[in-house]
């Protein structure tokens, strides 16, 4: 690992409200699914809303909104229109990767101890989620959520099982992932290679990956089909909220 980045570099691991910052990527294509999924209608309201209503409050001190460039003005006009007191929803364009997203994303957040990257595609995730993947954060650094793969995962090419691999020791990683903001910077800045997400930047540079207990139903918003999972999957949850 280089020694610019050490664990020591922030003296109080304490969370404090104005420590941890919140990236939201919603810049995708939105190819596999066919439209811009993230402004999709989910039960009255955008799917990006979703995501941020459950994740950007306290101990989130600032949030930052990336959204396609044509989606600027909408997105502006959205955050104002959600913004509690005290914590703003900054807004910036996203790029050609996630990653380049993302890297936006830490611009407009300015410094933080603790940045939190989220999938705006991921409308279903809990503030108690947050709450799990910080936690697993200040242990290590560095934590992603994730779970337990329930199907049996075989690499193939070319159409032929090439290898079965052990089951047990694999997950799938979803997001909150949440880092130290420096260390995460530092592994943006450190490497261009194509990433799926941010802990693979990070497990490059060398820093360990914690692992937060995810949830089955933070289900990503990939093709057509999945809009009406998240639907019924948030309709139940809001009936069993009210005993329904
Ligand atoms: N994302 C982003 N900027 C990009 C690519 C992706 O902000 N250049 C965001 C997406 O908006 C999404 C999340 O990263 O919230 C996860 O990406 P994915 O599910 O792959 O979404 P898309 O890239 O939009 O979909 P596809 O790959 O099917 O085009
Ligand atoms: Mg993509």
């Amino acid at each position: 690992m280089s020694d610019e980045w050490s664990p020591d570099t922030h003296h109080s691991s304490r969370i404090t409200h104005h420590s941890l910052g919140l990236i939201v990527v919603a810049a995708g294509r939105g190819e596999r699914f066919g439209d811009d999924k993230v402004w999709a209608e989910l039960l009255g309201r955008p799917v990006l809303v979703h995501a941020l209503e459950a994740l950007a409050r306290p101990p989130v001190a600032r949030v930052a909104l990336v959204v396609a460039p044509a989606r600027l003005a909408e997105a502006r006009a959205l955050a104002t229109a959600l913004s509690l007191p005290g914590l703003p929803i900054l807004v910036a364009p996203g790029g050609a990767r996630r990653q380049d997203s993302v890297r936006n994303g830490l611009l407009a957040l300015g410094q933080c101890a603790w940045v939190a990257v989220h999938d705006a595609a991921r409308p279903l995730a809990t503030h108690a989620l947050l709450l799990r993947t910080l936690a697993a954060a200040q242990a290590t650094g560095a934590a992603v959520a994730a779970v337990p793969v329930q199907d049996t995962i075989k690499r193939v090419a070319q159409g032929i099982v090439m290898e079965t691999l052990p089951r047990a020791e694999l997950w799938a990683v979803q997001t909150p992932q949440v880092f130290r903001g420096a260390l995460l910077a530092q592994a943006h800045r450190a490497q261009a290679d194509d990433a799926t997400d941010d802990a693979v930047l990070v497990e490059r540079y060398g820093a360990r990956v914690g692992v937060a207990e995810g949830a089955y139903d933070n289900i990503k918003i990939t093709t057509p089909g999945d809009l009406a999972l998240a639907a019924w999957l948030l309709a139940n949850r809001v009936e069993a909220r009210q005993g329904g």
